[in-house]
Order: C-alpha cells, then structure tokens, then sequence
C-alpha cells in the first residue's frame, strides 16, 4: 500500500521538476538586454531598443532549451532579420512595435524560415519601410492564422504581397496604414481568409477580384474614401455576414451591389456617407418594411435630396420626392 503511495508521489515529483525545467524562463543575466515574463500560461521573451540582429541571435542562443511562446520586439532597428533566428526561438506569436527593419529576411533567403508549423500570429504596428518588405517571398507559413498591421507606413498592397503561401490565414488587418492602392488580385489566393479589415486607410477603389471567393465573413472598409463600388463587389461570397463601410463618400447602394447580400447579414453599417436618396436607393426602405433586414443596422442618414435630408433611408419619407413603387 505504502509502495504504490511512494511511486506515485515519485512520478509526481518528476512531473512536477520536468514541468518547473521547462515551463520556465531563462534565467534573466543569460537573456538580457531582453527580458521573459510568463503571462498566464505562456512565456514571453521581449527585446527593446535591439540595433543588430546579431545580440538577438546571442539571446535566442540562450532560450533553446526554453519553450517560448511569443516574441515582442520594441524601438529596434537593424537591416534585417538573419536567417538563423528562427533557428533557434520557435514562436508561435511575434509582435513588432515601432521599429525601422529594412527587410523581413537576410539577403537571399525568405522571412521567417523556420517557422513554417510555429507561427500563427504576426503582429506589426508603427512599421517603418513595410512597402519594401517582401511578403510574397514568405516561406510557406502553414501555420499562420492572423496578420494584424497597424499604423504602419505601408501605402500600396502588391499583387505578390499575400500570394499563394499563406494557405491557413484566416484574419488580416491592416488598419490604419496609408494604403491607398491595391493590386487587382491582392488578396485572391488566401483561401481560408474569413475576415477581411482594411479601415482608416485611404482607399479609393476596390475590385471583386481582389477578394478570394466564398471563405469571407467579415469585411471592413471603414473609414476610406470609396466613393462607390462596382455591381459584382460582393458576389460569391455566400458566407458574408458583417460588413462595415462606414466613414466613406457613398453615395448609392443599388440593389444590383447590395441586394444579393442584404437578407444573409447579420451587420451592416454604412453610416457617415454622403447617400443620395433617390428613387434607386427605396429598395433599401422596402426590404426594411418586409422585415427583411440585417439583425444589427445603421444606415446614417440621406445627405441629399433637401427634402429626405438627415432622415434614415429605411423610415425616410419617400413620397416627399415621389417615390411610392
Ligand atoms: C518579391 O519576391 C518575388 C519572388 O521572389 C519576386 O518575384 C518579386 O519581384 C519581389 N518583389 C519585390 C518588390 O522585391
Ligand atoms: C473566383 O471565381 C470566379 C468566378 O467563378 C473566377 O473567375 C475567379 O478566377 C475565382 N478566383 C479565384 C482566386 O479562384
Ligand atoms: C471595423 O472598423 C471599426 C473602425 O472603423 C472598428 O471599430 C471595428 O472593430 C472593426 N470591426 C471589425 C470586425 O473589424
């Protein structure tokens, strides 16, 4: 009886010393300059104020018998990311914060090598010099989930930008950015994308084929300046459920854009646009009265004609402008 006490108090220990060795971080003289905290369950190891790859290289060097699981870098810069890094640190979350990196990848190699089945989560705010990163010469990124850029210099999104290396991406925002032009199949070949965030840029004119068919649930355009969008912008895209185009200069929403989608949303805000209520945008107030209507809508208000002006689309007074079919 005693014996089987015994045992099981030896695997717990062992369980217990096995779990405290590796489900810790380095020691911190070994890591610095940077430092590892835990956060809830997962280790993270941050670096500030980096400016060669080569003193990240010396830390990584000493995480190897580490399980990390983010890494945040702050106010570094350097040319470029070497290509033995993601030898040696395995993260499944990298998060940039206000650096000056020249380019993702040592000079004939691709970004990110090494993480092909680790990274799921990039993270990119106050970026400097991502127009000239090279995203479609990522390594294939099986693993990869979500891209968030942020207030970011990044003006024109490339055709080669997201191609065909991405086959896991379900999330990509770049918000905030200064994206005013984009390529006609910029995001095409991410299959698996289910949301799609573009807002406070300056975009002024999309394509459907820019967008991949069928995977879309949520797309936000917010804050842009498109100042209308072509018939076919949301055909095949049978899983469309949130839609945000609030903050642009619309002034139609024809039933030939729109309508195909109307009855499967479940939000629709199109507030702060510049709508011009005419006899072509009733559609929108008929479906309304028929119930048929996204579950969370805003429409804003009619900024022309004088008579419908300030009131909403779905309620506005139409026979005011001699509207009644
Ligand atoms: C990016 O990489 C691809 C593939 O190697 C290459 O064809 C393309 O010219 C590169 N683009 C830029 C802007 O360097
Ligand atoms: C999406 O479907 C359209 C129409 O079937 C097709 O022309 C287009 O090439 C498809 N795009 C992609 C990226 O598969
Ligand atoms: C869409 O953009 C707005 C800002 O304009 C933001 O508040 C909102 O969270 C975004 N929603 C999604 C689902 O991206």
């Amino acid at each position: 009886m005693g014996g089987k006490t015994q045992k099981f108090q030896k695997i717990a220990l062992v369980i217990i010393l096995m779990s405290s060795w590796s489900f810790s971080c380095p020691p911190p003289e070994n890591i610095a300059p940077c430092t590892c905290q835990r956060v809830f369950s997962k280790f993270q190891l941050k670096c500030k104020k980096i400016f060669s790859s080569s003193v990240l290289e010396e830390v990584f060097e000493q995480t190897v018998d580490y399980r990390i699981d983010s890494f945040q870098l702050e106010d570094s810069s350097f040319p470029y990311f070497s290509q033995r890094l993601f030898q040696l640190l395995k993260p499944s979350s990298i998060t940039l914060i206000g650096n000056a990196i020249l380019s993702l990848a040592e000079p004939g190699h691709l970004p990110f090598q090494g993480l092909e089945d680790s990274l799921e989560y990039i993270s990119v705010s106050r970026g400097q010099y991502m127009n000239d990163w090279n995203w479609s010469r990522f390594t294939e990124l099986r693993a990869l989930t979500s891209i968030l850029l942020s207030s970011g210099d990044l003006s024109h999104i490339g055709t080669t930008m997201f191609q065909g290396n991405l086959p896991s991406l379900l999330y990509l925002t770049i918000k905030s950015n200064h994206v005013s032009s984009i390529d006609k199949s910029a995001f095409s070949s991410l299959e698996s994308l289910e949301g799609l965030a573009l807002w406070d840029n300056g975009i002024t004119s999309i394509e459907r084929s820019m967008f991949p068919n069928a995977s879309l649930s949520q797309i936000n355009l917010s804050y842009n300046k498109l100042s209308s969008l072509p018939d076919d912008i949301f055909q095949g895209m049978p899983k469309l459920e949130y839609l945000d185009l609030r903050g642009n200069q619309l002034k139609k929403l024809g039933e030939q854009m729109l309508g195909g989608v109307w009855n499967q949303l479940e939000t629709l805000y199109i507030s702060e646009n510049h709508l011009q209520c005419d006899c072509a945008l009733k559609w929108i107030s008929d479906r309304y009265h028929k119930r048929e209507r996204p579950r969370e809508l805003d429409m804003g208000t009619c900024v022309e004609p004088p008579q419908l002006k300030g009131q909403d689309p779905t309620t506005a007074s139409w026979y005011l402008i001699g509207c009644f079919i």
